[in-house]
């Protein structure tokens, strides 16, 4: 694969399909993804990472379509879930129960019960309750329960605050100077096998510098456990690394991989890794339709037929993603901010492009793999876009579109009485 697009008679080509032929064929707006890109990345960090000691474990949120579990299970993925609905995905999926890590700052009594049953890694557990409740249903089920303890190691990943979480003021994680009397408590008790630690200080993150810096502050602190006879098998550094251009996000994995696994040579801890964004986010894009175009005051508006509802990271984070033509026009360039249907003023997919836009025409917004359909929802009674994947060059149904019954499938109108 040279590059994912390709433009070839003014067409936009997504990995080697026309995107207009899959407009005609499925409608709008639609998920795209690439099976390729998706392993080439996956690959990417199996082969840059060293060889026997590493685990990659696929971070389920960031795309949990079933069929993308079933690409990455085939290809030795492990998993990390953040609930027993993402647990059954990637059981449903094929994946292997013992590559799977159960992370999450609330799990639920049934979430534990589901992750012990089912045989799963390890719990990435971030409090003393929760250690104490794990402890007890496996007690109650005579068996050990197997746990890493997520720490927070107050590291400035320098990303947007709603999804940065390594900082002290974060949610998650034990904070570090609780760190040591949660592990010293984990040793005593009965029923739990303590197997490492773990941390996650955010996502989008592009400089490799404070993945390094909690690196360090981990094994510094896993050294200190020695003393009190505490042996962890594994240091789990989450996941986080921001998505880039196809060739880019290649470089990307690869130094940081590198980087990773040369700060920790010599080790004899296994290195886990939790990527999501960097996996799936480049290898899908979001096809949409022009509606309308419109001038209100000073602003050229494209209404499009996709939204916030389908695709919400502009509006919750200002995410700013490329947005792409798909088939030549005549119409000429302008400045449009691309705006969806839904009756908010910030359902928005980008802002000042620069764009030739008529009505009718097809747009397709970049990097939509992550954090795309799995954010999505049915604010205003809108049913989610169908989600395809292209397998060399053939286009698969991988979710179809939803109806009307589908959005009313679990209401229920009442009985009156007159
Ligand atoms: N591990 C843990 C414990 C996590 O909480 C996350 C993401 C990951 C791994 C994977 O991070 P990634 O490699 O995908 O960055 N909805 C937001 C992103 C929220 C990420 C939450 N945790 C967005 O659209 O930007």
């Amino acid at each position: 694969m040279s590059n994912i697009f390709e433009i070839k008679d003014k067409e936009l080509f997504f990995d080697g399909v026309q995107l207009s032929t899959v407009a005609k064929k499925f409608g709008t707006p639609c998920y795209i993804y690439s099976k390729n890109l998706i392993e080439k990345n996956f690959n990417g960090y199996r082969e840059h990472l060293s060889s026997e000691n590493h685990f990659i474990c696929y971070a389920v949120k960031a795309n949990p379509n079933v069929a993308i579990l079933q690409i990455l299970a085939k290809i030795g993925s492990g998993f990390d879930v953040t609930s027993q609905g993402e647990l059954n995905r990637v059981l449903y999926a094929g994946g292997d129960p013992k590559k799977i890590i159960f992370s999450g700052v609330g799990k639920s009594e049934s979430d534990i019960k589901k992750g012990l049953d089912a045989k799963i890694k390890c719990f990435n557990v971030e409090s003393k309750y929760e250690l104490l409740l794990i402890n007890r249903i496996a007690k109650t089920n005579d068996i050990k329960a197997s746990i890493s303890i997520r720490v927070n190691p107050n590291v400035d990943a320098n990303t947007h605050p709603y999804i940065a979480t390594g900082l002290k003021n974060d949610k998650f994680g034990v904070d570090m100077r609780e760190a040591h009397g949660i592990f010293k408590l984990a040793s005593e008790l009965s029923n739990i096998e303590i197997m490492g630690i773990a941390c996650h200080i955010g996502s989008q993150i592009y400089d490799i510098a404070p993945f390094r810096e909690s690196l360090q502050i981990l094994m510094h602190f896993v050294d200190k456990l020695k003393l009190d006879n505490i042996h962890l098998s594994h240091i789990d550094i989450g996941g986080g690394l921001g998505t880039l251009k196809e060739d880019t996000n290649q470089t990307n994995i690869k130094e940081f991989s590198k980087t990773i696994m040369n700060d920790c040579s010599g080790r004899t801890e296994k290195i886990i890794i939790e990527p999501g964004r960097s996996i799936v986010g480049n290898a899908g894009v979001l096809l949409m339709k022009t509606e309308y175009v419109k001038t209100n005051g000073e602003k050229n508006f494209a209404i499009v037929d996709a939204g916030m509802n389908d695709y919400l990271r502009p509006a919750l984070y200002q995410a700013e993603m490329e947005i792409k033509s798909v088939s030549p026009n005549s119409a000429q360039a302008k400045i449009y901010d691309i705006v969806g249907p839904v009756c908010e003023s910030g359902d928005f997919l980008g802002k000042d492009r620069q764009l030739p836009i008529e009505t009718g025409d097809l747009l397709c917004l970049c990097d939509a793999g992550a954090y795309g359909f799995t954010m999505s929802s049915n604010y205003n009674s809108r049913c989610r876009p169908t989600e395809i994947l292209i397998v060399d060059e053939s286009l698969h149904v991988i979710r179809e579109r939803e109806t009307f019954e589908d959005l009313i499938k679990n209401e229920k109108l009442i009985e009156y009485i007159n």
